[in-house]
């Protein structure tokens, strides 16, 4: 189509979004928590380490690299317990799903949320319509049904972040500056406005809209009573251990216990209860600003990049300018739980679960009916956590577990060399988590929780992103994206690839399905990665075809089987070749580590979302800030996807995925 940035152009450029990520990219984890030295990985031979490139030859599920450049569609086929004949992995302007099923288009960036909602006008965009429409960048999607009918309930949804660049027209300008000795373009932005910066504030947070199948096919319900949008703006309580602390308290909040907005919500949960968990990631980009080193809040800020400065925020709102309310950016960073079926409920951030980059909040009722829940700090060398609740889910009262996640322990993961994975307590006076070591109380482990992890010795990770129980299988599927500063003298068990351009899954069995055990094992389920370089060291199985494989898992999802489903973010075409998509992936039998592909996104786009309804015949995904790719803007993106219209931007947009004639996915 005409008008349109060519990714392929100059693979030199880096558009807004690599920038963005490179930022966020750099590790703050400067503790001297052991990795290689330390423990030595028995596991794996220390061979396959030294040699690098052989070391596809080290893990349970791996077998010889050549036998994966022969493998065929038939015999993917023969051995996947997925029945669907895989896409060809690929790069181009729209989405492409797996013969036989319909991805519909369910809901884009601008739709009406509500029967009063207005126009999408992209054109005249305003703070005000913005709060009444689809919000931006949609990730985590959650179905919470309505009297337990799988065919109608409240789709909950996730709007991580903007793209000023491809969202607001005549907003950018492409300008050269040199990189390492080359002159490159790039795409700089305009002078914000306050309104601009609204409109931002108002398309980030979360959208709650009730939906229905008719006829086949699912659509919105824009007079359904319990839709909402959730922003930058809304009111939400802390809660918790936190709620009410001197370092929570600013200017306009003297009792520490009111909050206005959630920000870079990128995965999430359910509750068994049905409350929607949205998990606050990368927060620090929004303050700007400064803060002086000698100021008591200034490690723990700079162990999470904070004030990142990537949004102008600051300039129009004075809590998000460390330098005059040092303590707004300690009320972001939480665990956020919403009542889905009180539309006006005020949204509580659950600080017992811990503050750090949670890239996700997924949950499950233990046997002993706990409730714990798993989630992954998403930056180099950062952790994994599991929250155990100190009460136990009650079944048939719904308001008596409204504030069960205000009180439990928060561990964080210690994987060892032996193969165990050790859950450490963040308990205020155990260990070294002590006034005498800066921690004087419950709320600063919590407001800490990195430096207290630090603290404890916690194994350094592969970015950590969605960390996913399996209520079948009593395994636990930690999706670990990738690490290229990990060098060879950082290597242990658990992240055994230096330079891990795209990630690995571990595989936790929580010991006798109790999901609450401090002492569980692990394993490594893949190295992602095109196997057939065997640079790459990657161990998917021999059945996995050349579109079987991915690199950079992100979110996961577990289908009624108990089968898992991966989706991913990075796999750009500058890379590999391929966009980011969704693959199933078997976990158990002959058929472990064979991956096919199901489902991608257009150029530009991430991977988001994956969930399904409870009978599996539904499969809810998102794509995330497509078209940008190569030098994107409003006007000229890397693909008009969904509407493929001159007069309408590039949009995220959430798709239903049902079988042709019925059925379950897959
Ligand atoms: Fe928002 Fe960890 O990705
Ligand atoms: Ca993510
Ligand atoms: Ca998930």
């Amino acid at each position: 189509m005409d008008h349109l940035a060519d990714p392929t152009a100059n693979p030199e450029i880096e558009n807004l979004t690599d920038r963005r990520e490179a930022l966020e990219d750099v590790s703050q984890n400067c503790s001297p928590n052991p990795t290689m030295g330390d423990i030595i990985n028995h596991r794996f031979s220390r061979r396959s380490f030294m040699a690098g490139s052989l070391a596809v030859a080290a893990i349970s599920t791996t077998v010889s690299p050549l036998a994966i450049l022969t493998a065929d569609d038939a015999r993917a086929n023969s051995l996947s317990s997925f029945d669907f004949k895989e896409i060809e992995a690929g790069v181009d302007e729209t989405h492409h799903v797996a013969e036989g099923y319909d991805a519909n288009i369910l809901l884009r960036w601008g739709d009406k949320v509500f029967v009063d909602s207005p126009d999408f006008d992209p054109m005249n965009q305003t703070a005000a319509s913005q709060e009444k429409l689809f919000g931006y960048n949609n990730d985590y999607i959650g179905f919470i049904p309505l009297d337990g009918n799988p065919d109608h309930g409240l789709l909950v949804v996730n709007h991580e972040y903007t793209n000023a660049e491809i969202m607001f027209p005549k907003f950018t300008s492409i300008v050269k500056e040199t990189k390492n000795g080359k002159e490159v373009e790039k795409v700089q932005l305009g002078e914000y406005t306050k309104e601009l910066v609204d409109i931002e504030m108002a398309a980030h947070g979360g959208t709650i809209v009730e939906i229905r199948k008719v006829d086949g096919k699912w659509q919105p319900v824009l007079d359904g009573k319990y839709n909402r949008r959730l922003t930058a703006k809304t009111e939400m309580q802390l809660s918790g251990p936190v709620a009410g602390h001197e370092r929570v308290k600013t200017p306009s909040d003297p009792t520490g216990k009111q909050v206005f907005g959630t920000l870079n919500n990128c995965a999430g949960g359910v509750t068994a209860w049905g409350t929607f968990l949205m998990a606050e990631e990368n927060f620090n980009g929004y303050f700007g600003g400064k803060i002086a080193e000698d100021h008591p809040e200034f490690a723990q800020l700079k162990r999470l990049s904070a004030p990142g400065g990537e949004y102008q925020w600051s300039k129009f709102y004075d809590r998000f300018d460390v330098s005059k309310e040092p303590t707004e950016a300690n009320r972001f960073g939480w665990i956020i739980e919403v009542d889905v079926m009180d539309p006006n409920s005020v949204p509580k951030k659950r600080t017992a679960i811990g503050r750090f980059k949670h890239e996700g909040c997924e949950s499950i009722v233990n046997k002993d009916g706990r409730v714990v829940l798993y989630s992954g700090d998403d930056q180099r060398f950062d952790y994994v956590y599991k929250f155990v609740t100190k009460a136990t889910f009650n079944p048939d009262d719904r308001a008596a577990n409204m504030d069960i996640l205000d009180d439990g322990t928060l561990y964080v993961a210690k994987f060892d060399a032996d193969g165990t994975v050790e859950w450490m307590p963040l308990i205020h006076g155990e260990g070294p988590l002590t006034e005498a070591n800066g921690f004087a109380s419950q709320a600063d482990v919590l407001i800490n929780t990195r430096l207290a992890a630090d603290a404890l010795g916690a194994t350094k990770m592969d970015r950590p992103e969605d960390v996913q129980p399996n209520p079948k299988t009593g395994k636990v599927y930690v999706m670990l994206t990738n690490n290229t500063n990990r060098t060879a003298d950082q290597l242990d068990a658990a992240n055994p690839r230096a330079e891990n351009a795209f990630g690995h899954i571990i595989e936790i069995t929580e010991t006798d399905g109790d999901y609450a055990s401090t002492k569980s094992t692990w394993d490594i389920l893949l190295k992602c990665g095109d196997p057939s370089v065997a640079e790459v060291g990657a161990s998917f199985s021999t059945a996995t075809t050349k579109n079987g494989w991915f690199g950079m898992p992100d979110n996961c999802a577990i289908d009624t089987d108990g089968r898992l489903w991966v989706s991913t973010d990075g796999n750009n075409q500058k890379a590999t070749g391929r966009t980011d998509g969704i693959w199933a992936v078997d976990t158990e039998g002959d058929a472990r580590g064979t991956s096919k592909l199901f489902f991608r996104v257009p150029v530009g786009a991430e991977m988001c979302g994956p969930s399904f309804n409870p009978t599996s015949d539904t499969f809810f995904v998102a794509v995330q800030h497509p078209g940008d790719a190569g030098l994107a803007t409003y006007e000229a993106p890397a693909t008009r996807w969904p509407d493929f219209k001159d007069d309408m931007p590039v949009r995220p947009a959430v798709l239903t995925i049902t079988k042709q004639g019925g059925g379950k996915i897959g």
